[in-house]
């Protein structure tokens, strides 16, 4: 069996329709500027539109425009929302697929590094196990919500950032970036499922943050194993994980300003073995993104350019 794999090379069945990585790459590098906003994500308007067409975002896409995606994520989960239903799936639904790359990148890690040691294998192996649990889990969560698997597009982005080649970054970058996004994720599950009364979502949730906790912490700690007596390969892994951690901020949604769509979950963290400094420092990362006001100003802007060129369009249709 082929080691190192590609995201590309991800096996899935023909439920899945695989999203492009592109925009989310362009989300992480979005600076505070409205126009700039705008310059970046306009020449993506077809591409999003293609990627949506047929699926279930469409109706995301119609609400909130071609800036769907920025706006979307950028908003804490609202019941009364435009489109509330479809955003609590999509988040769901992305959850969903972040368990299976989370399961593969385990996976990988078990077969990727044939002479780490041996409690590193059990260690993913065990990771491996529980993120099998959590798929299922969040796939039943899906149902639940009146979803189904493949009814958005798979972004592979999670895998693609995460999996480095050297076994010191690949656990920065899986149990300490992928895991740790979703202990922040989980908490702002568990706390909108508080606000609507979903006992069963509540509980699931919870249940699965206490296994993500016990895989950032095995990333804590093999990190420390890994790099030990040679500093200078620790601060290259921790560089690493910072430029995952810029990725995992999804141009500020994850931060720690009040009005954030998903807060840092700083208590869920600590346990698992991050330290302040390192908390502090994911929150200034995010922090350095656009705020929410530019967000909203460059997605009104960018629906009505988009909305000029189809009425152009339909017009010379017409003629
Ligand atoms: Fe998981
Ligand atoms: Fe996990």
């Amino acid at each position: 069996m082929k080691r190192f794999i590609e995201h590309e090379e991800l096996a899935r069945d023909s439920r899945f329709i695989r999203g492009n990585n592109a925009q989310a790459t362009v989300l992480a590098s979005l600076p505070d500027d409205v126009d700039a906003v705008v310059k970046a994500i306009d020449p993506m308007a077809q591409l999003i539109e293609e990627g949506v067409r047929g699926t279930a975002a469409e109706p995301l896409f119609e609400a909130y425009g071609p800036a769907f995606i920025i706006t979307v994520l950028n908003e804490p989960l609202d019941p009364e929302a435009p489109a509330a239903g479809i955003r609590l799936l999509f988040r769901m639904h992305g959850i969903f697929v972040g368990e299976l790359q989370a399961l593969e990148g385990a996976a990988r890690s078990l077969w990727d590094f044939p002479d780490a040691p041996w409690e590193f294998k059990m260690n993913m192996a065990r990771q491996c196990w529980d993120e099998g649990r959590h798929v299922q889990i969040f796939e039943k969560l899906l149902i639940h919500l009146g979803g189904e698997v493949g009814m958005f597009p798979e972004n592979t982005f999670l895998f693609e950032c995460a999996c480095s080649d050297d076994p010191a970054m690949r656990v920065a970058g899986v149990n300490r970036g992928l895991e740790g996004l979703a202990c922040d994720v989980f908490r702002d599950m568990i706390r909108y499922a508080q606000k609507t009364g979903d006992t069963v979502m509540e509980q699931a949730v919870d249940y699965v943050l206490a296994d993500e906790i016990t895989h950032v912490r095995f990333g804590s700690e093999w990190v420390k194993e890994f790099t030990k007596d040679n500093p200078d390969y620790l601060e290259r892994t921790q560089n690493f994980r910072r430029e995952v951690d810029k990725q995992f901020n999804f141009g500020g949604a994850r931060s720690d300003r009040p009005d954030s769509a998903i807060q840092i979950a700083i208590e869920d963290r600590l346990e698992a073995g991050f330290d302040m400094d390192e908390i502090n420092e994911i929150s200034s990362l995010s922090s350095a993104g656009p705020k929410k006001e530019t967000l909203r100003q460059a997605a009104a802007i960018l629906k009505e350019l988009h909305d000029a060129r189809k009425s152009n369009q339909n017009k010379e249709v017409t003629q």
